[in-house]
C-alpha cells in the first residue's frame, strides 16, 4: 500500500521533471513555471503524497491556514512519513494549499464557495469575476490574494 504510494509519487515526480535529478534542459521546460499549471501540479502532488494516510483528504479539506501554517503542517507530515522528493515539490504543495485556503477564506463570506465552484471559466473570466467580488469588499481581498484565487479557480474550474 505504502510502497505503491511511493512508486506512484516517484513516477509522477519523474514524469514532471521535478526531482533533484532534473538537469538544465529539463528545467528550461519546467511545466510548473506557469502559475496555473503550478497549482494543478501542486494538487496532483498533494493527492498522491497525502492520500496514502488521509483518505479523501479529510484533515486537509476545509482547513484554512496561511502559508506559514501550511509549511508547518507539510513539514510535520514529512516527519510522519509523507514522501516529498524535493524542496520544489514541498513548495508546489504549499502554494496549492495556500491558494485553496485564500479562496475558502475570502469567497465564503457572502455566499457558499459552491457558488464559485459550480461554474467553469477561462483565466481572464475568473480574473474579472474575482475582481468584481473584491470590488464589493475591497478591504477584505488584497490584489495578491485576488491573483492567486483567480489562478486557483482557473486551475480547478477551467473553461469546459
Ligand atoms: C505517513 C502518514 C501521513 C501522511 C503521508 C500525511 N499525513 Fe497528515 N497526518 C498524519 C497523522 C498521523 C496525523 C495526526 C497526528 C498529528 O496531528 O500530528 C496527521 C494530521 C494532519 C493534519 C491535521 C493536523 C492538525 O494540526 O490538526 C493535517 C492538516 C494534515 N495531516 C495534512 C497532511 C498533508 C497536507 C499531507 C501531505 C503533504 C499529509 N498530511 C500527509 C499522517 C500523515
Ligand atoms: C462582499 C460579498 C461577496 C464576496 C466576499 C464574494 N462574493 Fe461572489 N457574489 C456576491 C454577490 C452579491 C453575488 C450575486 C450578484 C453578482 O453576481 O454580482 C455573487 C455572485 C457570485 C458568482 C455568480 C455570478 C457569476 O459571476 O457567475 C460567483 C461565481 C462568485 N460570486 C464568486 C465569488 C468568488 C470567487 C469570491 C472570492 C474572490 C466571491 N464570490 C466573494 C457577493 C460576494
Amino acid at each position: 500500500m505504502r510502497l505503491r504510494a511511493i512508486l506512484r509519487f516517484g513516477f509522477l515526480s519523474l514524469a514532471l521533471g521535478l526531482g533533484s535529478w532534473g538537469g538544465g534542459a529539463a528545467r528550461a521546460q519546467d511545466p510548473s513555471a506557469d502559475p496555473v499549471q503550478a497549482l494543478r501540479i501542486g494538487k496532483m502532488l498533494l493527492e498522491s503524497s497525502c492520500t496514502s494516510c488521509h483518505h479523501h483528504l479529510r484533515h486537509v479539506n476545509g482547513r484554512v491556514l496561511d502559508r506559514a501554517g501550511w509549511e508547518k503542517v507539510v513539514d510535520a507530515m514529512k516527519a510522519q512519513g509523507a514522501v516529498l522528493f524535493s524542496s520544489r515539490e514541498r513548495e508546489l504543495i504549499v502554494d496549492y494549499l495556500t491558494a485553496k485556503s485564500a479562496f475558502e477564506a475570502k469567497c465564503s463570506g457572502c455566499h457558499p464557495v459552491d457558488r464559485a465552484l459550480a461554474t467553469r471559466r477561462g483565466g481572464a473570466d475568473w480574473r474579472s469575476t474575482v475582481q468584481r467580488m473584491a470590488d464589493m469588499n475591497p478591504d477584505a481581498i488584497s490584489s495578491a490574494e485576488a491573483r492567486s484565487i483567480a489562478d486557483y479557480l482557473t486551475a480547478v474550474r477551467p473553461a469546459p
